[in-house]
């Protein structure tokens, strides 16, 4: 089979589509056809060799973690999927940007509803359980305030989404031309990240402080600066790593790898099926174009989900 392989830590214009031996399906595995693979920003650090200490890979590495596709072969003992079975699912480094993968069941694989095409269901795994994950581990609760920095960005879209559902207000950065778009996700209010200090817009918006900052964007002390937007005693959560003091009486919570309960993953298939989530496909590639899609997604500002289509 073909998929788009790394054989050594590497530049990412030096992917190529390769051969590699059809995977077979252990006992408790299921072999998936991938029919659409979504790329998330540690597919590029994997390539690259930037996340190399927290996560070493072993090459040759398949590209990508998030697919939807069908049910191709189940391993011994794994029961509720059948071969033809439409699937979505996080599957690591598996690889996903490939013409087969191999999932196991659990809070990372989910079936695919009616009305859920392979296109948009690849893009909700690794975005859409980190988002869930985050406001969980954050515990945002209605009426709320919330600011999202990173908000039109592929966990961001979902945040938003989300926390608006929660019946949270939310504040987004979005740029003039995402602006619109990120209100009609739910958004209250935007604040132009190229154009304006966020945090001073934020204490515009809300004086004393929002309750809770959700961060996808900086790390470090970067993050400190983002607490500033928090009131005194608020909260702020990150999918990066920041200081322990954050100053302000604002508590870090810090998520180095997302985690996933039973349903999370159902959930949120269930919720784009029938349109209460919405999601973005910001670009598509046809599979003889992966590695144009793994340059596009590092280089240009695409709002939502970069996707590559396997025949
Ligand atoms: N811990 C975990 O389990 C976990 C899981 C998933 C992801 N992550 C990490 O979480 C981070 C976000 O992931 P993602 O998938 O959402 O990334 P993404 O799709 O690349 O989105 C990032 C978004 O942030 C925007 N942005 C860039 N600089 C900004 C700024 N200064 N202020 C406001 N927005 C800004 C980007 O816009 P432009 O396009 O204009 O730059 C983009 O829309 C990444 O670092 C990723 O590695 C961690």
């Amino acid at each position: 089979m073909k998929a788009l392989v790394a054989t050594e830590y590497q530049a990412l214009d030096r992917l190529a589509l390769a051969d590699r031996p059809m995977p077979s399906a252990g006992p408790g595995e299921l072999v998936l056809k991938v029919e659409a693979a979504a790329l998330n920003p540690l597919d590029l650090a994997l390539v690259t060799g930037a996340a190399r200490e927290l996560y070493p890979v072993r090459h040759p590495l398949v590209v990508g973690m998030d697919v939807a596709g069908t049910v191709e072969e189940v391993g011994a003992g794994v029961v509720g999927y059948a071969p033809g079975d439409p699937v979505l699912a996080f599957v690591g480094q598996a690889g996903a940007v490939a013409e087969y993968t191999v999932a196991a069941p659990g809070p990372r694989l989910a079936p695919r509803p009616p009305g859920l095409d392979a296109v948009r269901a690849a893009a909700l795994p690794e975005s859409g359980m980190t988002a869930v994950c985050l406001l969980r581990a954050v515990g945002l609760r209605a009426g709320e305030s919330v600011l999202v920095v990173g908000a039109t960005g592929g966990i961001g879209l979902y945040a938003v989404q989300l926390a608006h559902s929660l019946g949270a207000r939310v504040i987004a950065t979005a740029t003039a031309q995402d602006a619109a778009y990120v209100r009609e996700l739910g958004a209250a209010d935007t604040v132009d990240y190229r154009e304006r200090d966020v945090v001073q817009e934020t204490l515009t918006l809300v004086p004393a402080g929002v309750d809770v900052v959700v961060d996808l964007v900086n790390r470090g002390d970067g993050l400190a600066e983002s607490a500033r937007a928090a009131r005194p005693g608020g909260r702020l959560v990150s999918p990066l790593y920041g200081p322990p003091d954050l100053g302000r009486e604002v508590s870090p919570v810090y998520i180095g790898s997302f985690t996933s309960e039973p349903g999370d993953l159902e959930s949120l298939a269930r919720r784009a099926a029938d349109g209460t989530l919405r999601v973005e496909i910001g670009a598509r590639y046809p599979f003889a174009e992966a590695v144009t899609a793994v340059t596009d997604f590092a280089t240009k500002h695409i709002r939502g989900k970069v996707v590559v289509t396997v025949p």
